[in-house]
């Protein structure tokens, strides 16, 4: 029989190889060998047990060829047969591999009434908490030489982190749960000597990830991505009290819209040295765009306010009070307040405002607020990681305000010191790839 089989264990991989508990987590950080080490486990137990039936899964299904379909092909091909519409490998021993795959919440009933002897959940915080609990009623074996088992990987961040870090970091057992059928095996990057020698800038692009994120990434510290969005927000440094700004400054405005949601508008001014202060806030909910348009002009008499950017939907919801089909970018603009469209990427804003909030190295931060824009400094800091994508903020969080400051600043360029000091990457959340960021688009 020829296999394809490359490559032998680092030693943390052979500890996970090892480990037979009923549930047996790796890694908790990125590239640490972790697809490798699963797959390899999953062939090793099929060899070993005959008749043995294995289910590997990842949530979706781009992610499962790409990160385990296509290899266990080229590994395993001819040897082994895989049957597509089964979507399994069949072993010449009777084992069979089965690759499956969840996108939705519901998709895990598909194995409902099936038996596996091993199931293996691939990045296993992308499953939901209720996902791992049925698909754990799977897991049954009617064998005597061969108990249950669950394999996990996982990194930090994602639906799944909070049962992940719960079960495998802290190890907080509730009911039925035993302690003793948890097995975690860490593993980082620097545990992983192929990928070091093959793709050396790999480790360069975790240590260049923005602080949160090096440290879930290249640590494996599960705290950082609880929480808190903007843990860089600090009254102190934020906030100050209110003062007549030189009217020689640099203004713009920058708009979330929003009818029954609040509509949050925020003046900006610039000093020259570059630092930009929030200094005023309108923030209101059922309000008609042809009075917020008034509003802002009032509010803003005697200013010269060089633009105002506004969220897309400006362009395509309609203006309730004005005529039939007018946008409300065009309420606005006949009400004297031309709107241009905001720079809406997500990630990159995000991003931007992180770095608005850090100290520069002059002691610093280059964005402060104003203490009467009162809802931006409610909400900024209670904004929360979003469950999928831990670069993007929470859906459930009340971000009209920050959102209207992401827009604002991406109308400006970066700082030129910061914009050389700092390369600037993201991680593409299906395969894990890292990637640099799209390059700023400042007005
Ligand atoms: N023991 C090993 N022998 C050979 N190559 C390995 C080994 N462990 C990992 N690799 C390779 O290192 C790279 C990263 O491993 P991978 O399992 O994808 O990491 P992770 O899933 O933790 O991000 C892959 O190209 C993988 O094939
Ligand atoms: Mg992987």
């Amino acid at each position: 029989m020829i296999l394809h089989l490359e490559g032998t264990p680092n030693p943390k991989q052979e500890q996970f190889f090892l480990a037979s508990a009923r549930h047996v987590a790796y890694g908790g950080a990125r590239g640490g060998g972790k697809s490798w080490a699963m797959r390899r486990k999953f062939v090793l137990l099929a060899f070993r047990y005959p008749g043995l039936r294995l289910l590997l899964l990842r949530r979706t299904l781009p992610e499962l060829t790409e990160n385990h379909l296509l290899p266990l092909q080229r590994e395993l091909t001819p040897a082994v047969p895989y049957h597509a519409t089964q979507r399994a490998f069949l072993f010449p021993n009777g084992s069979r591999l089965k690759l499956g795959y969840c996108d939705r919440e519901a998709d895990v009933f598909q194995y409902q009434g099936q038996e596996y002897d091993v199931i293996g959940l691939e990045e296993a915080t992308h499953f939901s908490e209720s996902q791992m609990q049925f698909l754990t009623t799977c897991n049954r074996s009617v064998r005597t030489d061969f108990k249950p088992r669950m394999y996990y990987t996982c990194n930090p961040g994602g639906v799944g982190h909070a049962w992940v870090k719960r079960l495998f970091i802290d190890r907080d057992y509730r009911n039925s749960e035993r302690q003793e059928d948890y097995v975690f095996i860490p593993a980082r990057v620097t545990d992983n000597p192929v990928l070091l020698r093959t793709n050396p800038q790999y480790l360069e692009t975790l240590e260049n990830l923005p602080d949160h994120l090096r440290k879930a990434y290249l640590d494996g510290d599960w705290d950082v991505l609880e929480g808190q969005f903007f843990q860089e927000f600090n009254r102190s440094l934020h906030v100050v009290h209110p003062t007549r700004l030189p009217m020689e400054w640099k203004r713009f405005r920058a708009m979330d819209w929003g009818y029954n949601d609040p509509c949050c508008v925020l003046w900006f001014a610039v000093a020259p040295e570059g630092k930009l202060y929030v200094y005023r806030e309108l923030y209101l909910r059922k309000t008609l765009s042809s009075e917020i348009a008034k509003r802002v002009g009032e509010l803003s008499s005697g200013e010269r306010i060089a633009y105002t950017v506004a969220s897309p939907d400006a362009w395509q919801q309609r203006g309730l009070k004005g005529a039939e089909g007018e946008s409300i970018a065009e309420v606005f603009s006949h009400n004297g307040v031309p709107l241009i469209p905001a720079d809406n990427a997500r990630v990159p804003g995000w991003q931007r405002v992180r770095e608005a909030l850090a100290v520069s190295p002059d002691g610093t931060p280059e964005l402060r607020i104003f203490e009467t824009c009162r809802n931006l400094i409610r909400t900024l800091p209670v904004l929360t990681f979003d469950a999928h994508d831990c670069e993007d903020v929470s859906d459930n969080c009340e971000d009209h305000a920050p959102e209207a400051l992401r827009y604002g600043l991406m109308s400006r360029p970066r700082p030129a010191p910061e914009q050389k000091q700092k390369r600037v990457y993201r991680y593409d959340p299906l395969s894990g790839a890292p990637t640099a960021s799209p390059g700023f688009r400042g007005l």
